[in-house]
């Protein structure tokens, strides 16, 4: 059963059903690139069959260890980055708030760390630990990506200096590839449990395996109802007409409006808590889609706030640029009904007995017509409400349209050799053994030697 609903009825003045079907041949091709496993990247495909052929004994083990760190910490530090940590924060702000970690709960507090250098950040965190129980999750296919290898140096020691040997090695769980790199190594050293980063599974399409699942279910969220939902889609959007396949028909729209010079895609949220997942989706979109000089520049706004930000560009400025994409709930987890207040002071008495659903929904409306007067096409899709199958659903839903999008597109959505540059540059910078030669010019480059 379809969990989203693409709708494009408001964007038809821009995106013609003509031009859709134009495109509709190659989208179809994508997807069978993509089925076939013939395209580029083809060995990182694991995740199109994730949601039925995932290792059942880890998803147990994952449940197992997540009760564990429920019931012996009042904090799990999640060390990672990129697709390393997006997925999972995404996820548990999506279900649980933005606020979480204020939330009363019978949970852990989850904080992420190792997806900065800041001295601050991590600071503070060690403060936030003072005098509290804590488990670590640390996640990184390689083991050896620097942000995160900082950081778990630091909690390492925390935990290390807080219990024993052997209580340590049973608060630190060690998410990495299956054999190889330093932190598997490390893990089996120190007798850290460990899951696994499927070798055929890239960070950003990695969400569903131990990567996300294992703070999602710390969280208390249920992941068998996040894989539902996520087989649910790997069983609906398998057609291959555009008419009765909202995946296929989004990626086609996407490429539709890049050929007609459109550089930019605004993911748009009228909920905060999805602020997270709209992070997860740029970088999807970005790390698949941006390379060889192509592919749309994805970015996010949360309204009604953004659009007392950067509304105003959008509204008048924007149409040539970009286009909205708007992820529609249609019932929020709560609601509020406001009241009539004495005196009227503020005019807005002819709101009472409304849901702020209602307000809202019409500040939605309202900002349709409005982008779509200024230019900028409005697509929108829509689901039910904010729960886990539907989310589920969605994840897999973004993660096989940027795909297929990306064979259209051309290029291998599976890669991302542009990440190394600045890795490089920072590493002869540091001194690191191995980059004498390259410090030098880079420090006359940067004018510092
Ligand atoms: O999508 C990706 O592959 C990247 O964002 C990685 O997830 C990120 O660079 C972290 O890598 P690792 O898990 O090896 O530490």
């Amino acid at each position: 059963m379809e969990k989203i609903k693409l709708i494009n009825k408001y964007a038809e003045p821009f995106v013609s059903e003509n031009e859709i079907m134009a495109m509709a041949p190659k989208a179809v091709e994508a997807m069978k690139t993509l089925h076939s496993g013939t395209g580029a990247g083809n060995d990182f495909l694991g995740w199109v069959t994730l949601p039925t052929d995932y290792d059942k004994e880890e998803f147990a083990r994952i449940k197992k260890a997540a009760e564990y760190i429920k019931g012996n910490c009042d904090i799990l530090i999640v060390i990672g980055i990129g697709g390393s940590y997006l997925g999972a924060r995404a996820v548990i702000e999506a279900l649980k708030s933005c606020n979480y970690n204020a939330l009363a709960k019978d949970t852990p507090q989850i904080y992420f760390i190792g997806n900065t250098i800041s001295p601050s950040m991590l600071t503070e965190l060690l403060k936030i630990c003072e005098g509290k129980d804590i488990c670590v999750n640390v996640i990184s296919k390689s083991g050896t990506t620097t942000e995160p290898a900082i950081a778990f140096r630091v909690f390492r020691d925390l935990v290390n200096s807080k219990y024993s040997k052997e209580e340590a090695a049973k608060r630190i769980f060690a998410t990495t590839d299956k054999a190889k790199g330093t932190l598997k190594s490390l893990a089996d050293e120190e007798g850290y449990e460990t899951f696994v980063v499927p070798d055929n599974v890239g960070g950003r399409y990695s969400v569903l395996t131990a990567v996300g699942l294992l703070p999602i279910a710390v969280a208390g969220i249920d992941i068998d109802e996040l894989m539902n939902g996520a087989k649910s889609a790997q069983d609906s959007l398998m057609s291959e007409s555009i008419a009765d396949n909202d995946c296929l028909k989004y990626a086609a729209i996407r490429n539709v409006l890049y050929n007609k010079g459109k550089r930019l895609e605004c993911f748009i949220s009228y909920e905060p808590c999805m602020t997270m997942f709209n992070e997860w989706l740029k970088q999807l979109f970005a790390e698949s889609e941006g390379k060889d000089g192509k592919g749309l520049y994805p970015v996010s706004c949360v309204f009604s706030t953004d659009l007392h930000s950067v509304g105003q560009f959008i509204q008048e400025s924007g149409s040539d640029l970009m286009f909205e994409t708007c992820i529609k709930f249609n019932n929020p987890l709560d609601d509020f009904i406001l009241t009539e207040q004495e005196g009227n002071i503020d005019g807005l008495n002819f709101l009472a007995g409304k849901t702020l659903s209602y307000v809202n929904e019409k500040a939605r409306q309202g900002t349709l017509l409005a982008h779509t007067e200024g230019g900028v096409a409005n697509f929108i899709l829509e689901s039910d409400n904010i729960a886990a199958a539907n989310l589920g659903y969605m994840i897999y839903f973004f993660e096989k349209a940027c795909a297929i999008s990306g064979y259209i597109l051309g290029v291998n959505p599976f890669n991302q050799p542009g990440v190394e540059s600045y890795k490089k540059n920072m590493f002869a910078l540091l001194g690191k053994p191995g980059y004498e030669s390259e410090k030098e010019k880079l420090e006359k480059e940067l004018g510092i030697c």
